[in-house]
């Protein structure tokens, strides 16, 4: 049995945030964001949570996968920002607002969140154990953010993406590989030191902090690698590539890790300039985005890449399976 990307949704919050709307509330400039990130506008909640926008995402996917909520017998969310800090999980709300009765957990592997649930689905779903998954990225990032603080603040976006993740006995439809890693070592790198039973709830130190400068060079060549190994180990180049997905972080990071594996440039989906870094939930957005836009066909092979805290990174093969 193969694991196939059968559908994708995605949903973000009513409410925008330009760079300009940042101006007057840190000392920071639209000109400073977009030239070092590419940034220029993003999405907050407001009486919404992360559950909300995950529900809304995986309603869509269910829908386009010509599914029902029965016919869904596991559910995977990645966050960093779940409604709860131990339980229930986010994923246990998700199935309860879809009428999904089956297995739902949460994992955390922060930006990396996507492509570790595609990992997990494919492989429950070769063991023969499910034959319909649904997983979702989503954040509610802004709750996490200090907005005293200009380096994290204009970076970091709300949002959820999910897709639904299918058996199949066509090969050639089927998720092609999936690279997976994590290092431990920089875990002060990307940290939310005041929400754990380590500082317990430390007031002062709840919020995301980040060592921005050197999460971008480890980012840059950790992916870098992961891409070029994944194309080599399946004796591919760019030139089989319809379209490289990666995370959305910083159209730097993306730009460095295209040049790396020669991706021309309008093979690369870019969507930081509309949303910011939506964690988990970057990956299944952007695609989204070139579904609903027209531009995404079944059977367009996808190269994803993502990187975040932990550290955790990794890339995936996957073919479109949707209609
Ligand atoms: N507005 C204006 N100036 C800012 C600013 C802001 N929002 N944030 C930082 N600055 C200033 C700094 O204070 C610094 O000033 P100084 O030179 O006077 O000390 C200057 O800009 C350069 O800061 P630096 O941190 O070196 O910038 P950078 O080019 O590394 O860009 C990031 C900062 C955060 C955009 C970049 O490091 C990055 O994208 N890192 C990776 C982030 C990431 O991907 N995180 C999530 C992983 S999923």
């Amino acid at each position: 049995m193969y694991a196939k990307f059968a559908s994708v949704g995605a949903y973000v919050p009513k409410k925008k945030v330009t760079n300009f709307d940042l101006e007057k509330i840190v000392d920071t400039s639209d000109e400073w964001i977009t030239k070092r990130t590419g940034i220029k506008e993003r999405y907050f909640v407001e009486d919404e949570v992360t559950s909300d926008l995950a529900t809304k995402a995986g309603e869509i996917a269910i829908k386009r996968a010509g599914l029902k909520s029965s016919d869904i017998d596991m559910v995977i969310l990645a966050t960093i920002t779940p409604d709860y800090f131990a339980m229930p999980s986010t994923a246990c709300v998700v199935a309860e607002n879809l009428g999904i009765k089956a297995p739902a957990f949460d994992i955390s592997a922060a930006c990396t969140g996507f492509i570790y649930a595609l990992a997990q689905a494919k492989a429950f779903i070769e063991s023969g154990m499910n034959k319909n998954i649904l997983i979702i990225g989503a954040e509610a990032l802004s709750k996490i953010i200090d907005f005293k603080d200009r380096t994290t603040c204009v970076i970091f976006g709300d949002g959820a993406g999910a897709a639904v993740i299918s058996a199949t006995k066509n090969r050639d439809e089927a998720i092609l590989d999936i690279d997976i890693n994590a290092d431990g070592s920089y875990q002060d790198y990307l940290i939310t030191p005041g929400r754990g039973v380590k500082y317990g709830c430390d007031t002062e130190n709840i919020y995301l902090q980040m060592k921005g400068n050197e999460t971008f060079k480890v980012a840059v060549k950790t992916l870098s690698q992961s891409v070029r190994d994944i194309l080599d180990r399946n004796g591919m180049t760019s030139d089989n590539i319809e379209w490289f997905i990666p995370h959305q972080a910083n159209y730097r990071i993306i730009d460095a890790v295209a040049r790396a594996i020669k991706m021309p440039a309008e093979k690369s989906v870019l969507t930081v300039s509309k949303y910011g870094n939506t964690s988990s939930a970057s990956i299944p957005m952007a695609i989204n985005d070139m579904y609903e836009e027209g531009r995404l066909k079944k059977g367009d092979m996808m190269l994803l890449d993502a990187f975040g805290g932990g550290f955790t990174w990794g890339s995936a093969l996957v073919p479109f399976g949707g209609e």
